[in-house]
């Protein structure tokens, strides 16, 4: 099968077989095909698309290019979820806890932050000695004894995806509903879980600026799972303005802790109860969202899901002492306060300028070698909705970085202040199952 004609094929708007995507997968991952023969079809998919036994076909080709994670010795269901990722999501690290702490067992591989979008590995990473790289056998006998792991990516999980990915990346080419779920999906059904729940962000922190687009990808994403036989739902969540008011690696660990103790900011809250809800609905550890609810309130208030927590970071090698004293955590050298000028309510707060605001002040990264600064990053002291008298703090930020002036006053522009009340959105807008 020459590479050529799968391209041509393509180009023309034709389906492609199971066998020509398997044998581009391949010849891909071998090394057998060039990158510019990739890089053609990656352009002839974004033009002319790929319809659902495509995406399905493309999925399985990718999910097993590599080594696959059995779970099967880890008793009961299994589950995991699944972020496309904003600004400020800390989720996992409260979620993961406390469906734990409801007995169920998550194992989970997460991802780094790159641009303005952070990741669950650099924020766990801030904690002093936590590890996310743990051998595979560990990682499973961690989730049996404790009922919760969050690792990263093993090396050999999904390699079409990574060499793709970098591709796609640098060719213009990742904006693709059929490749960007394909992609997802192939590195979830290779990490073995039995069930999983995605949260789909749109707007303007989201790959998927509008509601529709994000209903189409979360629609085909579980339509991918349960062809693979999965149980798998998936929210459309609101990423218009940062999650929470944290955004930073230890920044948002703490805020993370704080949430795990019963406080924390509501919309942060709120994602991690319907996501918990839905979890624990997945697992059958509840038979109603009301039930779930409850079970998820009282492992809160009992103080479980932060022992969960706890649990996991001594197990991967973590400094509890930071867990239990969070004013433990180093504190950036400089801070300074974000005022406002001017009163009335705020209307909008770029969610993604703020990522990147944050990225400049040394919480992520431009590049993927480039340092990450864990105390960086800025607090928000107020959301869309919020009042505002002149003279209030609108946020705060935090860097090692000495020139940080014009950063500061980017932070501010991200602001916009109505004179009228502003109607504040729900977090979550649809799931789909
Ligand atoms: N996240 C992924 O893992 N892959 C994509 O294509 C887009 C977001």
């Amino acid at each position: 099968m020459r590479m050529v004609d799968i391209i041509e094929k393509k180009k023309a708007g034709e389906q492609l077989t199971k066998d020509e995507i398997k044998s581009f997968i391949n010849g891909y991952v071998k090394g057998d095909i060039p990158d510019y023969q990739v890089s053609a079809l990656l352009m002839a998919i974004i033009f002319k698309g790929m319809d659902a036994t495509e995406t399905f076909n493309l999925t399985e080709a990718m999910l097993n290019s590599g080594d696959t994670v059995d779970l099967s010795k880890i008793k009961g269901v299994k589950v995991d979820k699944h972020s496309t990722g904003g600004v400020g999501d800390k989720v996992s690290l409260v979620l993961g806890p406390m469906v734990a702490a409801c007995g169920v067992k998550l194992a989970k591989m997460s991802g780094r932050g790159l641009g303005h979008t952070g990741g669950t590995l650099d924020k766990l990473e801030s904690i002093p000695g936590f590890k996310t790289r743990i051998p595979i056998d560990q990682f499973i006998k961690q989730v049996s004894d404790i009922g919760i792991a969050i690792i990263g990516q093993t090396d050999n999980l999904d390699p079409a995806d990574k060499k793709l990915y970098a591709l796609r990346d640098v060719t213009g080419t990742v904006n693709s509903m059929a490749l960007i779920a394909s992609s997802i999906m192939s590195k979830k059904l290779a990490s073995g879980a039995d069930t999983i729940l995605l949260d789909v962000k749109f707007g303007d922190g989201a790959f998927m600026t509008n509601i529709d687009d994000a209903r189409k990808l979360a629609q085909l994403m579980v339509d991918i799972g349960k062809h693979f036989g999965k149980d798998t739902r998936a929210e459309i969540s609101d990423m218009d303005q940062p999650l929470g008011l944290a955004v930073g690696n230890i920044l948002e660990v703490k805020e993370a802790i704080d949430t795990l103790k019963g406080n924390g900011p509501a919309d942060l809250r709120e994602i991690c109860f319907a996501s918990g809800s839905t979890m624990l609905l997945q697992a059958k550890a509840a038979q109603s969202v009301e039930e779930a609810k409850n079970l998820l309130q009282k492992k809160i208030g009992s103080g479980e899901a932060f022992n969960k927590f706890e649990q996991m970071v001594k197990a991967q090698g973590g400094d509890v002492s930071f867990i239990d004293n969070p004013s433990k955590f180093p504190v950036a050298l400089y801070k300074q306060d974000i005022k406002a000028t001017q009163s009335g309510f705020v209307s909008a707060i770029g969610a993604k300028d703020i990522g990147l605001d944050a990225m400049k002040l040394g919480a992520g990264r431009e590049k993927e070698d480039d340092r990450i600064d864990y105390t960086a990053g800025i607090v928000l002291n107020k959301k869309i909705g919020d009042k505002v008298n002149k003279g209030d703090t609108l946020a705060t930020l935090y860097t090692e970085r000495p020139s940080f002036e014009k950063i500061a006053k980017d932070i501010y522009s991200r602001f916009q202040i109505s004179d009228k009340p502003v109607q504040v959105h729900p977090i979550i807008w649809d799931t789909i199952k």
